[in-house]
């Protein structure tokens, strides 16, 4: 009878694994049959990035994927042959979270697609290049994109006016549909705002401001404006903001100044740079 039992108990455990890895590898697959084929990757902080690659993604019949939270296949994988990256530049280079992606990013098969749409507030150096490096292989096509400047943490720096946000928001969608149409017939170009002294902005500043100023240790928060909504937190792209009676930030910053334009009271500061400096709102801008 005990024997009897245990084996029951055993079969029964034996069907619990199966139910569960048969559950799995089903999920596996549907997760692969969503996320393979042509792709658009994509990181944006405060949501220039990402309304370009929609853009994209709708002129192109792609599907998009956050850079920080889903698995990674191979380029061009499902013989679609066909992977964008769209992100901003950040001091003429590219995010340390693109870097990281880039680098991990397995390469498909020879012959494979890969373009890469950069925005920026002004020029981009020699940002393909860089990622480029990070990748392993050329790039197909690169392009940048014009779009409201949102660095505001250094002496000079601030957001645009109204007048040239929605300047560059108008040119916007002529621009994408460009870079669409070359992306479809599959044109090997650069067109690319590289501005003036691209290799020294890339190559020697872009290190010191990767080695100083990428880092969340100058955020303060202001306890008489706060009030603990959580906008900043929910902002974060890479969850690096801790809820609380005060946000707490934790280490793991990737710079891109969403949680100090998210702030709805300025509460939020870099150091002492900030305080008379506005803050960006995308929505706002296209809608108001
Ligand atoms: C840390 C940081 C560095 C930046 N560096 C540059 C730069 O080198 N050149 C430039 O034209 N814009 C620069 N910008 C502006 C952004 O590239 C631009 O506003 C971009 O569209 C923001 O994209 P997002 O809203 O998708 O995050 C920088 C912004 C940040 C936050
Ligand atoms: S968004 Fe501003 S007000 Fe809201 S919790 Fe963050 S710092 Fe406080
Ligand atoms: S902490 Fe702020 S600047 Fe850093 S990654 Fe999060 S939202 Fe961006």
């Amino acid at each position: 009878m005990k024997i009897y039992l245990q084996e029951s108990i055993t079969v029964a455990n034996f069907s619990l694994f199966t139910f569960h890895f048969s559950h799995f590898i089903f999920h596996f697959s549907l997760k692969c049959r969503i996320f393979a084929g042509r792709m658009i990757y994509y990181f944006s902080g405060t949501g220039n990035s990402l309304q370009v690659a929609r853009g994209l993604a709708d002129a192109l019949g792609e599907r998009l994927c956050p850079m920080q939270t889903l698995p990674m296949l191979p380029i061009g994988t499902d013989g679609e042959e066909l992977t964008g990256l769209v992100f901003p530049v950040y001091a003429w280079g590219i995010p340390n979270i693109v870097e990281t992606f880039a680098k991990a990013l397995p390469q498909g098969k020879q012959g494979s697609f890969l373009y890469a749409v950069m925005t920026c507030g002004d020029d981009m150096g020699y940002a393909d290049r860089v990622l480029e490096a990070a990748l392993g292989r050329k790039l197909d096509a690169a392009f940048s994109v014009l779009m409201p400047n949102v660095y505001v943490c250094l002496p000079g720096f601030d957001v645009d006016s109204n007048e040239v946000c929605k300047e560059k928001l108008r040119r916007e969608g002529a621009r994408v549909e460009e870079i669409a149409r070359c992306i479809r017939e599959r044109k090997p170009v650069r067109m690319l705002k590289r501005g003036a002294f691209p290799r020294t902005k890339t190559y020697a500043i872009r290190p010191l401001f990767n080695r100083y100023l990428v880092t969340d240790k100058y955020f303060r928060v202001d306890a008489s404006r706060c009030i603990s909504c959580g906008r900043c937190s929910k902002k974060c792209p890479v969850g690096n903001i801790l809820s609380g009676p005060l946000p707490t930030w934790q280490s793991h910053c990737t710079g891109c100044l969403a949680c100090y334009h998210a702030c709805p009271y300025h509460a939020i500061n870099f150091g002492t740079m900030t305080q008379s400096k506005g803050q960006y709102d995308l929505l706002k801008q296209l809608y108001e």
